[in-house]
């Protein structure tokens, strides 16, 4: 069975990962800090290590113990905005702790890795459909913690013969499909779990940040992928990187290649939920741009992968009953 070191496992997508490698015969194993996940969203017979990317006593120790066959790399900070104002942060752990990874990477010969990038590399690109032969324009430094990590793999593929996938996910949403695990960020910021927070009347009105874009509604438009595919397209990438005879670097959108806009995304969550919540409107945030919808052409061609959840209702319906289930009887 091969083994999978899972960096960040235990975070929302993560743990849908996980869950997934262990339904398609793989053996993960969790590499966690625990900054932002939770113990629990890690099943019971799944190992564990408690520690952080940046350690390289503990990485050695990990891979001695372990051998992994190949690496799901999705240890990092996450939020945009907070990039905005410690960027510093971002490129210490996203950046360098990947570098600090890829090292025991070699020092172990373990040269296979998947690595969660995002669309956040594209920037602000006035395209329908984003795809990967568009130049990486990141606008804030978590986008661009993102991009030169992209930049090392392409020269540990070429210079150090790494087999590397970087997968640009679009925007993350819904739950397991069974209700066992789901997104739990805090802060949350997210628009379904902050809309829904909002529906069950755990949080006040809800902001639309810029009515005013050039789009159908005025509000900005994203590409939902249910995290369940993700998950999917994680074991793809696995299979590509374990079984390409070639060494090298390619980076694969991750998305359903429909856009749906902020406040669809509103009226859906209050028409699933039946409740009803107020919402705001505020002004742009710097660097979101109007439209971030995935060409998924390539992932379909490479992978084999495509998304079976199109519809956000799904992913909004999932992501209620995960909700419900943690807020606990009411
Ligand atoms: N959620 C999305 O919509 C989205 C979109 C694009 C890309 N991504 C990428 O996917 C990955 C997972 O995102 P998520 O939403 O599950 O985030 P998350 O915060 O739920 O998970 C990240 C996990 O990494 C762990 N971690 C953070 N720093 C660490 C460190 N220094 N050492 C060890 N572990 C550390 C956290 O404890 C957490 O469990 C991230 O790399 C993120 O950039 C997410």
């Amino acid at each position: 069975m091969k083994k999978i070191l899972v960096t960040g496992g235990a975070g929302y997508i993560g743990s849908h990962i996980c869950l997934k490698l262990s339904e398609s015969g793989y053996q993960p194993v969790v590499y966690d800090n625990l900054s932002n996940g939770h113990r629990d969203a890690v099943a019971p017979n799944i190992t564990f290590i408690h520690a952080d990317i940046r350690d390289r006593d503990a990485l050695d120790h990990a891979f001695e113990t372990f051998r992994p066959d190949a690496v799901i790399h999705m240890a990092a900070l996450i939020e945009a905005g907070l990039s905005m104002r410690e960027p510093a942060r971002f490129y210490e752990i996203n950046t360098a702790g990947t570098l600090i990874l890829l090292e025991a990477m070699r020092r172990h010969q373990c040269h296979r890795i998947v690595f969660s990038s995002t669309a956040a590399v594209y920037g602000n690109c006035d395209v329908n459909l984003l795809d990967e032969t568009l130049p990486i324009r990141p606008e804030n430094p978590y986008g661009r913690s993102k991009a030169m990590v992209e930049g090392l793999l392409t020269d540990y593929g070429v210079i150090y013969g790494f087999h590397a996938l970087a997968l640009r996910y679009f925007n993350a949403a819904g739950a397991d499909p069974q209700g066992r695990i789901g997104e739990r960020h805090d802060p949350e910021t997210h628009l379904i779990p902050l809309a829904l927070q909002a529906a069950a009347g755990h949080r006040d009105a809800l902001k639309i940040f810029g009515n005013d874009y050039n789009t159908p509604d005025g509000t900005c438009i994203r590409d939902y992928i249910h995290v369940d595919d993700l998950a999917a397209a994680h074991i793809a990438a696995l299979h590509h990187v374990l079984h390409q005879s070639k060494p090298g670097f390619d980076a694969i959108n991750i998305g359903t290649g429909q856009g749906c806009s902020v406040r669809d995304i509103m009226r859906l969550c209050q028409e699933i939920t039946g409740n009803s919540f107020a919402v705001s409107d505020a002004p742009r945030r710097p660097g979101d741009p109007a439209r971030l919808v995935a060409n998924p052409a390539k992932a379909e061609d490479m992978l084999n992968w495509q998304a079976l959840y199109r519809n956000p209702r799904d992913m909004i319906m999932h992501a209620w009953a995960f909700y419900c289930k943690m807020a606990g009887p009411s």
